[in-house]
Parts: C-alpha cells; structure tokens; sequence
C-alpha cells in the first residue's frame, strides 16, 4: 500500500491530481475518517478542470443564492435528470452528501429545457423555459452548469459550446466516442475555468459501491471476474453495443480494479448491421484480468447486469447492479456503507450531488472535492472504445463472425 496516494470514491478528495492525492488529506481528519486507501496507478497527467492551472476558474461561490441548470435532450435520461434535479432543490439530502452540500443543493434552480421536440419540454416542466437550440438556452437562460442527456452524436458540439459559454457540463454516457474529441473538451473545460464529467451512473450504485470499498480494503482476492450485460435491444437506442453498453462495464472495470493496460476483442456479432454482441478481454496494471459479455442477442427479457468475481481462495461474489444485491457464495451481503451510500439510493441524485460539489469553489479550510469518476478514467474510457469501434468496422468484419483468436491488430498495449 502507497500511503501517499488516496483513492476516495464518494466523499472527499484532496488535491488537484487526477488519481492522486497529497499526503494533506490524510492528515485532514474529516478526510482520514472518509477516505478509502487503494493503490492508484500513476497516470499520464490531464490537464485539471476549473482549477487555478486554468486561465480562468469559474468555480461556483458558496455564497451565491441561486445554481442555475438547465437540461438538454428530453428523453429517457433527461427526464430522470429532472426530476433528480427537483428532489435535490427540495433539499432532499443524504447523510453522506459532503459537507455543506445539503445547503448547496437547496440552491438548485431549472432555469431552462432544451428538446428539438418543444411537447417534451411542455409535457414535463410547463412552468419552466423550453428552447429547441441550445446556442439560444445558453445566451437566454444564463445556466450555471447544464446537463446534456440528448443523443450521444450530438454531444460533442453540445458540450463544447455550453464550455466555450464558460458553463460546468456534465454529459451522459459515453461523453464522446473519439479521443480526440475528449482532448479538445478537456482543454476547452481547462480554459474556460469549468467542470466537464461524464454520467456513469453505476458508480453511485450501492453494490459498485460496496464491492470497491471490499476491494480498497482488500477483503477480496481476485483470481479474475466476468461482467455480463445483455438485455433483448430497445429500438430507440441509435448506438452500436459497444458505444452504448460496453462503456458502463468498462468504467465499473477501472472502477473496481484499475487502469487498463491491456484489451482485445474476443468476439464480436453483427446483425441487422449493427454490432450485438462482444466479449472484450481486460488486463490491469494490478495484474487482474477479466472479461466483459455485452450482448442483445440474448431473448431473455430479463435486464442482466452483472459481474461475477472468482476469488483465490475458490470462492465466488455475485454483484448484480439491476436488482442491487450482492453475494458472496450464494449468501446476500449488506451493500450499505454508512460514509459512503445507502442500498436504496437514488443514483442520478447522487451523481448530481456529487457534480455540483466538484463545481464549488472550496473554501480556503475545506478540502477540494473531486468527483467519484476521473478524467483519465473518462479518457481511457473513450480510447478503449474508440479502438473496439473500429475493430469492428474493419473491412474483415462480417455478419456473426466470432474471433476465436485475437488478431495482432486488435491488441492494444498500454
Ligand atoms: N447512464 C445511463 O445509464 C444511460 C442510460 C440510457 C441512456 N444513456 C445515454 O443518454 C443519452 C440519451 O439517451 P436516452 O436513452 O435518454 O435517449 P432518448 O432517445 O430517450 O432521448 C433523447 C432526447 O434527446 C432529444 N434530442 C435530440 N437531439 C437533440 C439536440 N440536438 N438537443 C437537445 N435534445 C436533443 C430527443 O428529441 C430526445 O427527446 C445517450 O447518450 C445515451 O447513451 C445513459
């Protein structure tokens, strides 16, 4: 264990490092008594958003009476964004919101919807503004930061004009499909002083939540772990598999165990055009390796989300993220974790929570906070995925074709 380097998934991190923490935090009391200890691997630096590197920080004043949001894309996730946005202006706290939190969220005010489809909008907030251009929400409605839930093809251009308009942006999953789009947002943050995160909502969720703190403590020995998530495909989703469901495990991935450093493709399927099914196989820097399973091919109408984890000493965890339960050889495990998340949550709220904390200016005594996601994990994220996305488009690429073996060109070494 490196004491120098601290990992807190929920509540507080101290410093500006991406992934690393200063010895400072283990001396803050309030942060020794939160923090959980894992080895963080060292990462290549991204540059820090909103942070005093920046030209400008646009960190938001904990005097200030009113955070401004504004919402755009008004589908499936845009309306739970809304709501969560409502129950945390109603001050619907939770006991391990960070401190002083409680009165921030308070302060929380939808100034603003964006659809192209103006009934949506209507039919969801008629009290509030609802534009069907973003450029003209973000001069008319003046948000303080926004959260864009519109299709993953116009995220990009969303994002970077709410960050170019000096706007903290949080942005559903995948934030982009492509590196370089990642870089010019994360340099487009970086100037403007502001805050820019992706939504991987199944962070917040208690058994991820659980399982990392096991993890941390090193209560589990892992020999290696299989993630499974398959579910018949919904037609509304315009995204290939490995853009829309690959992204979630991929991050749980780095979540539990650790930066990536090595994948490939093991299997991949087609149909109807598009890609259905893959299995992609992980190596971390920590030497665990495992496998993700994502398929829409399976016609078993249950959603299965979940992970299994062999441990060394023959044992087996069984975490299901769609029912939120967590076993260990068949016998149920609590996923409460008092400093951290209760079984029950509301996981948008606290990933709200959580991204309104990041974009408050820290007082001079208080630590800075840094939200449960890194920007490299989002970076990482993003180049895995944009590799998987072109391995399977290359030209050999067929219907139902299966890999047995992975080709030279489709490893990728870290
Ligand atoms: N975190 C998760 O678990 C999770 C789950 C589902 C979807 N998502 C992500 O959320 C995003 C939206 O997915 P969804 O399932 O809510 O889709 P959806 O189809 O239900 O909703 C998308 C909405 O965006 C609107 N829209 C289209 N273009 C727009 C634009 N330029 N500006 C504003 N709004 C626009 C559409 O009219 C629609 O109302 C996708 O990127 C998806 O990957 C994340």
């Amino acid at each position: 264990m490196d004491s120098d380097r601290v990992a807190n998934p929920v509540t507080a991190r101290n410093g500006a490092a991406p992934g690393v923490c200063s010895l400072s935090a283990i001396h803050n009391p309030l942060s020794r008594a939160i923090c959980q200890f894992l080895e963080v691997p060292i990462r290549e630096p991204v540059m820090e958003q909103g942070s005093k590197d920046s030209h400008v920080s646009r960190l938001l004043s904990r005097d200030m009476g009113r955070i401004r949001v504004a919402v755009a894309g008004l589908g499936k996730m845009g309306t739970y964004h809304v709501q969560a946005l409502r129950r945390l202006a109603k001050g619907e706290s939770e006991k391990y919101y960070k401190s002083g939190l409680d009165t921030q969220i308070r302060k929380l005010e939808l100034c603003g919807l964006c659809d192209p489809d103006p009934e949506k909008s209507r039919r969801l907030a008629p009290d509030l503004p609802c534009f069907t251009d973003w450029q003209v929400l973000l001069a008319k409605a003046s948000p303080d930061f926004v959260v864009i839930a519109s299709p993953t093809e116009t995220h990009f251009p969303m994002a970077l004009q709410s960050l170019e308009a000096g706007v903290h942006t949080f942005v559903e999953k995948p934030l982009v499909t492509k590196l370089g789009e990642f870089k010019i947002l994360n340099d487009a943050a970086s100037s403007n002083g502001c805050r820019l995160i992706s939504g991987h909502v199944e962070r917040y969720n208690p058994v991820a939540i659980k399982l990392r703190t096991m993890l941390s403590e090193k209560l589990i020995d892992v020999a290696g772990y299989r993630f499974q998530r398959s579910q018949p495909r919904d037609a509304r989703i315009p995204d290939d598999i490995v853009t829309d469901k690959i992204v979630h495990d991929l991050d749980l991935a780095q979540y539990f165990f650790g930066a990536i450093i090595y994948y490939h493709m093991v299997n991949s399927k087609r149909a109807d055009g598009r890609i259905q099914e893959a299995t992609v196989f992980l190596r971390h820097t920590s030497g665990v390796e495992g496998t993700l399973f994502v398929s829409w091919l399976i016609q078993d109408a249950r959603k299965c989300r979940e992970i299994r984890i062999s441990c060394r000493d023959g044992s087996c965890m069984l975490g299901d993220f769609a029912d939120k339960k967590l076993t260990m050889d068949g016998k149920a495990l609590s996923c409460d974790v008092p400093s951290w998340v209760k079984p029950d949550n509301n996981q948008i709220k606290d990933e709200l929570a959580d991204f309104v904390s990041y974009c408050i200016l820290p007082d001079p005594d208080m630590p800075v906070f840094q939200p449960l996601l890194q920007t490299w994990e989002i970076k990482d994220s993003i180049a895995i995925i944009e590799d998987l996305v072109r391995w399977t488009q290359s030209p050999g690429d067929t219907d139902c074709r299966q890999e047995q073996e992975a080709d030279d060109d489709k490893i990728c070494k870290r």
